[in-house]
């Protein structure tokens, strides 16, 4: 069969340090991949004055799918987010993030017995780029429409059936009226789609999540709430360094870490790359190679078990350690 074309790019910061060893880890089972490095970001923008340019998305879109670390937001007003680019430009309109446990790893709640993922929208809501900005006041347009609420809402309905059918709509409804839009059209599609649901405000369901995260199966909401639930969540699973995403579009697939270029730890060789090697995962499962998505999980899950575990989650081991146990775990796994 043909090759896939993958378009790997390391980005800014612990970017470079992570997708290093998430590849690493791809390359044990010597699938038909083309790997295809890109260079995009803040380096780029240092280097060239920009960050990303029409031919680098030429790249993107001749590819089948992108694996991708983080990036590091300049300090500059009219720098436009890369990553935001990238998910418009490509119309990946779904951020699915994962939020399940690791083997011996507990979070905040010190609690394992929860699986959920959040569905975030993820081209609208806060994050349309409609901003004005004036000497005494600023704005930022927030954007939902129905064709944007219908489709993430499918998505989630698609997942959800997958799933345990069981579908929270988060939102904000109460104070931001552009919600109702959200609400109703995410109702009107779990309705047809039969999948069970509710609703929750999204305050409450912040602190539903951290007191009764076992209650949640998918979870479905707007951009900026998609976006700060899963870092929070990610603490319930014991480490930003652990939760992988997949934005993904009709057309186009896109994955990385939910964390972004880590400049507190950057350059230390300490960052978790698991987030990155499960983003991988979740590549190997889109492109169809659920088998060898399980022996990911499962390689990830003995290398924590080992103690083998980066600062963050109380080891001293580092990133290329990390990488190179789960790594070595796939290798045995195949060869027996
Ligand atoms: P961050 O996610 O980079 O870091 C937050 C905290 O989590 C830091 O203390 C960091 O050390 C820790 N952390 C993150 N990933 C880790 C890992 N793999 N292992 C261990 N610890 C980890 O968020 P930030 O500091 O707010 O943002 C830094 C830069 O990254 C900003 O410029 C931001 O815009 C950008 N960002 C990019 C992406 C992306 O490109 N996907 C995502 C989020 C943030
Ligand atoms: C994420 C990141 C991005 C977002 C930033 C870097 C634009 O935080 O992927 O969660 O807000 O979506
Ligand atoms: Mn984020």
């Amino acid at each position: 069969s043909e090759k896939m074309r993958v378009a790997i790019v390391e980005g800014d910061g612990i970017g470079r340090e992570v997708i290093p060893a998430a590849v690493e880890v791809l390359d044990v089972f010597g699938l038909p991949i083309e790997k295809v490095p890109l260079e995009l970001g803040y380096g780029k923008w240092e280097k060239c004055g920009i960050a990303i340019d029409d031919n680098d998305l030429d790249v993107l879109k001749s590819c089948d799918c992108v694996l991708f670390g983080a990036i590091t937001t300049p300090p500059d007003p009219n720098y436009k987010s890369v990553l935001l680019t990238i998910r418009k430009e490509l119309d990946m309109y779904a951020n699915i993030r994962p939020i399940k446990p690791l083997p011996g790893v507990t979070g905040v709640i010190g609690r394992s017995d929860f699986d959920f993922v959040i569905v975030r929208e993820n081209t609208e809501g806060m994050y349309s780029s409609i901003e004005e900005f004036h000497e005494d006041v600023s704005y930022t347009k927030r954007v939902v429409s129905r064709k944007g609420s219908e489709r993430i809402a499918r998505t989630a309905c698609k997942i959800a059936k997958e799933r345990h059918n069981d579908l929270t709509i988060v939102h904000k409804s109460n104070v931001l009226k552009s919600d109702n839009m959200f609400l109703n059209t995410c109702r009107e599609v779990a309705e047809s789609e039969n999948v069970g649901h509710r609703d929750m405000l999204v305050d409450a369901m912040a602190y539903s999540l951290m007191t009764y995260p076992e209650r949640y199966d998918v979870v479905v909401t707007t951009n900026l709430f998609g976006d700060i639930l899963s870092d929070m969540s990610a603490a319930l699973v014991g480490s930003l360094g652990l939760a992988p995403s997949a934005n993904i579009g009709d057309k186009y697939a896109f994955f990385e870490p939910v964390h972004g270029s880590g400049p507190d730890i950057a350059g230390k060789g300490i960052a978790n790359p698991i987030a990155a090697i499960l983003s991988m995962k979740m590549m190997l499962e889109w492109m169809g190679r659920q088998k060898e998505a399980d022996i990911v999980e499962e390689a990830v899950g003995r290398c924590i078990t080992e103690n083998i575990t980066t600062p963050d989650l109380g080891g001293a081991a580092s990133t290329i350690e990390v990488g190179r146990a789960i790594a070595n775990h796939v290798r045995e796994m195949l060869d027996g």
